[in-house]
């Protein structure tokens, strides 16, 4: 009685003591408070709360200290403001975010054992879920055209069981908003124990994940509420194109980090332009099923696209590589099928546009998102959202705002929460 027994098994637990008694939960943000003191169990410890007070075990129940875990709570208190959601103010605070997420890790000292680890790096493997995933593939794409360095994208999930070939010169990236993904983790320490160094992409410093790997790479996103990430991914994009630019510098002596620090003055233009989509919404609304079509790095940003639609507007579909379509899902479009065409790749835009004109035969309404007014003003193209053109490697980072907006005004207007999508929690810790 008057006792609370915990005990960590594979998922993330953490206690709080403060003022107004002890709390336990799986992630800090559901705890933490102004004035508490917080602390990790580490996995296989144990936890015993009675009489006001905290003590932790090993597995044989010695006494240990608990994990103390710096949080800053006033940082972390964030409130919707001016805004009917969560997700409209992310959005909103991402060209901010991208300007805080650049690192200039060849000139910065705190990096000085990673950029050692990168010059060593001849492969490159990367594990994450979601959008953490899609960030990942979008980074391939940059670091493979920049530096030329072959990198492989897992899904956490698949990684744990792929048998995957780790080489002593294969450096492998957690990317992971929470940091607390239990199949981001679990593909982590397996990297680890196969005797890679683990560099973890993640946006909360006392993450689960910030512990497990060898070197941190902060996003600094600042706490992002809703479900459906947005102003992590942009941070997850500049943090790893940052890596993309200083690789390229170690390996083939060229890149420079200007290309980047500019993105966020475009991220800002691009929203403007973004919110056009406002008038797309009728026509999402009753669709079927909605495809998002890209090649290169444009692929990555329809993938994208198409997750923030599902998850927060319920509506099925699939991002596809342009050039795949004819090889099947192409008998899936008809005349109430909306296909969102990206296309930022100058020297593929009329290939790209050989699949927007096979949509367009079968009925389907194209809504284009490029910074080329040649397509847009194109007969197939129903309507259109120019955006700034950038270094052709980074446009995920633009190409992404208009498809974070469009999903957003989509689930307003089917009337789901989009801060709160049925079925989906902001943290997947079980397998
Ligand atoms: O915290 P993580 O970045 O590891 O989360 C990974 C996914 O669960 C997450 O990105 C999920 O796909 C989002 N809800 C997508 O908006």
């Amino acid at each position: 009685p008057q006792s609370l027994v915990l005990a960590r098994g594979g998922s993330p637990l953490v206690v709080g003591e403060s003022a107004a008694g002890l709390f336990a939960a799986s992630d800090v943000p559901a705890i933490a408070a102004s004035g508490m003191k917080l602390m990790a169990l580490r996995e296989g410890e144990l936890a015993r709360l009675q009489a006001g007070r905290v003590r932790f075990f090993d597995r044989e129940l010695r006494p240990v200290e608990g994990e103390a875990l710096v949080c800053d709570v006033a940082r972390e208190g964030v409130e919707k403001g001016e805004y009917a959601h969560f997700m409209q103010k992310e959005m909103k605070e991402i060209p901010a975010v991208m300007a805080r997420s650049v690192l200039d890790l060849l000139s910065d000292a705190r990096y000085t054992a990673l950029v050692a680890a990168l010059g060593r790096a001849k492969r490159i493997q990367m594990v994450a879920c979601g959008t953490a995933y899609h960030s990942a593939l979008c980074a391939k794409y940059a670091i493979e055209s920049l530096a030329r360095i072959p990198t492989e994208v897992y899904i956490a999930s698949e990684y744990r069981y792929a048998r995957p070939i780790v080489q002593r010169d294969t450096l492998v990236f957690a990317v992971s908003q929470s940091g607390e993904t239990a199949d981001t983790l679990a593909a982590a320490s397996l990297a680890r124990e196969l005797g890679a160094p683990v560099v973890a992409v993640t946006n909360v410093p006392y993450s689960s994940l910030t512990r497990l790997a060898h070197f941190v790479l902060p996003t600094d996103a600042g706490r992002e509420v809703a479900v459906a990430a947005t102003k992590s991914f942009s941070a997850q994009l500049c943090v790893l194109y940052s890596v993309a630019v200083a690789l390229a510098r170690i390996k083939r002596g060229v890149g420079e980090l200007a290309s980047l620090t500019a993105l966020p003055l475009l991220a800002d233009r691009a929203q403007a332009a973004g919110s056009a989509v406002g008038a797309w919404t009728a026509h999402f609304c009753r669709a079927k099923s909605v495809y998002f079509i890209g090649r290169g790095q444009d692929y990555c940003a329809a993938l994208e696209g198409s997750l923030k639609l599902k998850e927060i507007s319920y509506l099925p579909g699939e991002g596809y590589p342009a050039g795949e379509l004819k090889h099947g899902t192409l008998a899936l479009v008809d005349d109430v099928t909306p296909v969102v065409a990206v296309m930022t790749g100058r020297a593929l835009a009329e290939k790209t546009m050989n699949a927007v004109h096979e949509v367009y035969a079968r009925g389907a309404k194209v809504f284009l998102i490029t910074p080329f007014a040649r397509y847009a003003a194109r007969e197939e193209v129903f309507s259109s959202v120019l955006i700034p053109a950038c270094e052709e490697a980074f446009s995920p980072a633009l190409s992404v705002l208009p498809l974070q907006q469009l999903a957003y005004c989509v689930a307003l207007a089917r009337g789901n929460d989009p801060d709160k999508p049925r079925n989906l929690a902001k943290s997947v810790t079980v397998e």
